[in-house]
């Protein structure tokens, strides 16, 4: 079998490669040009002989179209390339528009083009989609599913659901066997710096080590470390936006196990992947700061205004019932579980 993946780069694309890898497939993973090195997450691949990367952009569609002509044997089309940081969306609407819905149509359409009507896709989808919108459980519990409509509530959001429609539609257009997974945020070491969970592990992790060095002798004055300038008297807070918002988290390496197993049945199909559990920030931040074992994050937590957004998606809990039973998949890892592997790798 052979797998193409768009946002090899990213968090999903690296643990779908490694998932895809494991399982025999040949993996060519497409990685834009830029002007540093992006690979970090994939560098244990390079020397791996069914692993192959190529350059390309989603939004230019001859790069998608010589992409596929290119690799015309390929089996499977896993779509994870997007610029998905919901609050840069607000800063970049149109970047974002551009790769995040557009590209998605720039793959579907190439597909159809090329005759690729045998090839399976896989479409990120995902729970910002929802927006402001939740559906009640009989206890009056507010939940998500494939039924809930969609309300998107941020330059991202909307790109996602105009992607997520455009699936549907070339799948009931043109028999193509394409599938949206509508997944709930998902994280774990190798998540991005600038999302929440990685953000508050990454200092807490520089703050222990600012403690351990503050005991030297030969402590530097200042001491650049992942971009932050740790000074000996003080070290700079932690500045957070909106901690009463809600989450439904779960593990990377778990959820990409979902989109490979959405690619192995008959008949395509949208599926909801998440934990069905939602937890605030406010929650990540009392279960990171005691499992590093500092008491009252409070203190060490200021509010920036700035990163606020300018319109928030307040809760998400997905119910992942269909997923379940059809898929036959389930969430492996719990909060507790996820915020242990995240600091223990930061540590
Ligand atoms: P991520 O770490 O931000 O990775 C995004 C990937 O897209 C990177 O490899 C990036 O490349 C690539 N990319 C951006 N613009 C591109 C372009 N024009 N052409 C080709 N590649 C481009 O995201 P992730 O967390 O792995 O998420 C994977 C997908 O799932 C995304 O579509 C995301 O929106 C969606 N999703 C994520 C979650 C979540 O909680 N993680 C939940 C639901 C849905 P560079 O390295 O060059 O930037
Ligand atoms: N990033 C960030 N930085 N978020 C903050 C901060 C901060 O300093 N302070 C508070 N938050 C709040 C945000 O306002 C949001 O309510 C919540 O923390 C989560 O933010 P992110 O971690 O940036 O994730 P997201 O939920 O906006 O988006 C992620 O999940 C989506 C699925 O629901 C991304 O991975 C999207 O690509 C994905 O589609």
């Amino acid at each position: 079998m052979k797998a193409l993946i768009t946002g090899i780069t990213g968090q999903d694309g690296s643990h779908l490669a490694d998932l895809l890898l494991e399982k025999n497939y040949e993996v060519v993973g497409v990685a834009r040009r830029c002007s540093v090195d992006t690979t970090e997450r994939i560098k244990h691949l390079s020397s791996n002989k069914n692993f192959n990367l190529i350059e390309g952009d989603i939004t230019d569609v001859s790069s998608v179209i010589n992409i596929f002509k290119y690799n015309d044997n390929v089996d499977e089309v896993y779509n994870l390339a997007a610029q998905s940081h919901v609050g840069t969306s607000f800063k970049q609407p149109a970047l974002t528009w551009d790769i995040t819905g557009k590209g998605c149509l720039n793959i579907l359409q190439s597909m159809v083009d090329l005759n690729m009507g045998h090839v399976r896709f896989y479409q990120a989808s995902s729970s910002e989609m929802f927006g402001s919108n939740y559906d009640l459980d009989k206890n009056g519990v507010k939940y998500q599913d494939e039924q809930t409509k969609f309300m998107p509530n941020s330059p991202y959001a909307i790109a996602k659901t105009a992607a997520h429609h455009a699936v549907r539609i070339y799948r009931d257009a043109y028999g193509l066997h394409a599938s949206s997974g509508i997944l709930f945020n998902h994280e774990g070491p190798r998540r991005g710096e600038n999302f929440v969970t990685q953000k508050i592990v990454s200092w807490i992790a520089n703050f222990k080590k600012w403690l351990s060095y503050t005991t030297l002798d030969n402590f530097p004055i200042d001491y650049t470390d992942n971009h932050i300038v740790i000074h000996r008297e003080s070290f700079p807070k932690l500045r957070l936006g909106n901690l009463k918002a809600s989450r439904d988290w779960g593990y990377a390496v778990d959820y990409v196990k979902a989109m490979w197993l959405m690619l192995q049945q008959d008949e395509a199909d949208d599926y909801v992947v998440c934990t069905g559990k939602s937890f605030t920030i406010e929650d990540f931040l009392d279960e990171a700061f005691n499992y590093a074992g500092i008491e009252e994050w409070r203190k060490y937590v200021v509010i920036d205004k700035d990163l606020y957004r300018p319109c928030e998606v307040d809760y998400l809990r997905g119910d992942n019932n269909k997923a379940k039973k059809v898929l036959g998949w389930k969430p492996e890892c719990d909060l507790e579980g996820l915020v242990k592997l995240m600091m223990d790798a930061k540590l």
